[in-house]
Order: structure tokens, then sequence, then C-alpha cells
């Protein structure tokens, strides 16, 4: 079904989608199965077929996907793209959420843009697979002004009951977009190098991903006491001082180099650790290190 040009929907829950990649369809889809009438455009149109048979409406143009629903869900490649595709429109009245992924800078920039546009505007940052929206897996975080959520929050949890506002300021999704990103290439590139080290001794990943999923629990369990540490200054050592730490990372960069196996983030560790040791902190706990992070 297309939607007549600036056709609206009344009903309050209505939800318009703009962008149909992987993951707008299944953003369209999971807002089609919880029963919000759902509008949907894309560059490509032939991507919204599927949608259009399970019951959403095509706009005829991105205008008319604008016009249509007092909440306006934008998901696309880029923040460019976004500013090309949407830069002049009119969003009087509309509340723009803009789950592209980007930058905290872009995200101030499109919120000044669409707030100029008449938009009460939405950053938000999606922590998921496609296959993982509308499931408890997914967790998807907003920020920008409260009052806009709270509105929309009973649409937008139809994607996931995580559905978390940050806070009024639209920097914050994005931020923490990124700082879970470096978590879990943190964890993950710490498994590879693991891996890559007993694949050299003929161990092979499968056997050691049971020790290491183990091993990533315990670690987890250790963040927020850390977290406190951090947030108070002070870094007391009950368990294991950053000198002992230093040690154990001088083994593992030999270890890597003797083996063949990149040392490049031994190597990195290590130079945080010999920075905080020149300093002073040889006998802090290892959440000292935060000091080396905050001055590169
Ligand atoms: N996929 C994931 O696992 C995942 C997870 C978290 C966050 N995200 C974020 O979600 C966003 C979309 O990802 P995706 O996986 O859906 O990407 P995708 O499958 O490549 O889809 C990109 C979408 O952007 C549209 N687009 C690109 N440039 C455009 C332009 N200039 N004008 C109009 N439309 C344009 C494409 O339209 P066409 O169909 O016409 O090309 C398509 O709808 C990205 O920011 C991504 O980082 C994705």
């Amino acid at each position: 079904m297309i939607s007549e040009p600036a056709k609206r929907h009344h009903d309050s829950s209505a939800v318009s989608v703009i962008g149909l990649g992987l993951m707008g369809r299944a953003l369209a889809e999971t807002f089609l199965r919880a029963g919000h009438a759902t509008t949907v455009w894309n560059r490509t149109a032939v991507k919204a077929e599927p949608l259009v048979a399970q019951g959403a409406t095509l706009a005829g143009s991105v205008d008319d996907a604008v016009a249509a629903s007092p909440l306006v869900v934008v998901c696309l490649t880029g923040y460019d793209a976004v500013h090309e595709l949407l830069g002049s429109l009119d969003l009087n009245g509309r509340v723009l959420v803009n789950l592209t992924s980007g930058t905290s800078e872009q995200a101030r920039t499109a919120a000044e843009w669409a707030t100029g546009q008449g938009a009460a505007y939405l950053d938000g940052a999606i922590l998921a697979a496609p296959q993982g929206i509308g499931t408890a897996d997914a967790v998807v975080l907003y920020s920008g002004p409260r009052a806009a959520f709270d509105a929309h929050e009973p649409v937008l949890k139809s994607l996931t009951d995580a559905t978390l506002h940050l806070g009024d300021d639209h920097v914050l999704s994005s931020l923490h977009d990124a700082a879970i990103l470096g978590l879990m290439w943190g964890i993950l590139n710490g498994f590879l190098h693991g891996a890559a080290l007993l694949g050299a001794a003929g161990v092979n990943a499968t056997a050691f991903a049971e020790l290491a999923k183990v091993s990533i629990g315990t670690v987890a369990d250790w963040v927020p006491g850390y977290a406190q540490q951090i947030d108070d200054g002070v870094y007391p050592a009950p368990d294991s001082t950053i000198g002992t730490h230093l040690a154990a990372m001088e083994h593992l960069v030999h270890e890597s180099e003797a083996l063949g196996v990149d040392a490049g983030q031994p190597r990195f560790y290590k130079a945080l650790a010999d920075r905080a040791v020149a300093e002073g902190r040889e006998d802090d706990g290892y959440a000292a290190l935060i000091e080396q992070f905050r001055k590169p």
C-alpha cells in the first residue's frame, strides 16, 4: 500500500522507518509485529516489499514518510546519508530518532540541524545485530530530550525491553556505543591473541573457548570494584599491583615473540604499565592505568 502525500496516522503509536537496510528492515518488522502502524521508505524501494506484505505502508516519498507518523526512525549507512536525505525537510512536530551509527560530534551536529528543522531529536545507538532486534539480546541507547523519549518509550520498547535513555545530552548514546565497541574489541582481541598463542602449541581454539569464557566472567566481576576506584581516584591493590602485572606482561611479550605471534597487543599493555611505574604507581592497583588512558 502506498501512502497518499502527507497522509497522517492519527494513532500516536504510529511510526515511520526510513532506511530499510539489514537493520532498518529488522526495526520495521519488529514495530509491525508489535502492532504499530508502520510506514516505511527506502531509496531502493524493492527492499520494502516484504514489509508491505506484512502490513507496512510504503510512503511515496521520504517527505511522506516523515509526514505520516509522529515518530520517525532513521537508520542509514552514515550521518552524511541522513543529512543528504533529510537535510532540507520540514520536521516540525516530529520526534526524529536517528539510529545510524556515528561519532558524538556527528550526533551533536545532527541534533542542531534537526532541532533547527523543528524536530525533537533523539540520537540512538543499537547494540545488537539485526537478528537480535525484538529479543532480550538487544540493547538500544538513546540520548536527547527526556520528554521526547518518554512520549514514545512504549513504541521504542517494542524493539527491546533494554531501551535506555542516557540523558539529555545528545552525545551520550554514541559515546556509550564507542565505549562498548572498544570493550568488545578488547575482549575479542585478547581471545584471538590467546588462541594464536595456544594454536602455536597445537591447541585448537575450541579447546580454549571454555576456559576463555570462565576467565572473561571472572574479569567482568572485577569491573564494579575498579569503577569505584576510578570514581574515587584512589587505587588500592588488595589483589595485585601494577608492578606484578608488569612482570606478567613482560612474559606475555616474550612468549608471543618466541612463538611468532603478533606481540603488538601485549607491548601496548606493557607500555601503559611502564608509564605508570615511571610515575611511581608500581604499588597501585590495576585501575590506576586509567590515568595513562587519560593522557595519550
Ligand atoms: N547491521 C548491524 O549489525 C548493525 C548493528 C548496529 C548498528 N548498525 C547501524 O545501523 C546502520 C544501518 O546498518 P545496516 O546494517 O542496515 O546497513 P545496510 O544494510 O548497508 O543499509 C544501509 C541503508 O542506508 C541507505 N542509504 C545509504 N546511503 C543512502 C543515501 N545517500 N540516501 C538514502 N539512503 C541511503 C541504504 O539504502 P539502499 O537500500 O537504497 O542502498 C540502506 O537502506 C549503520 O549505521 C550501522 O552501523 C548496524
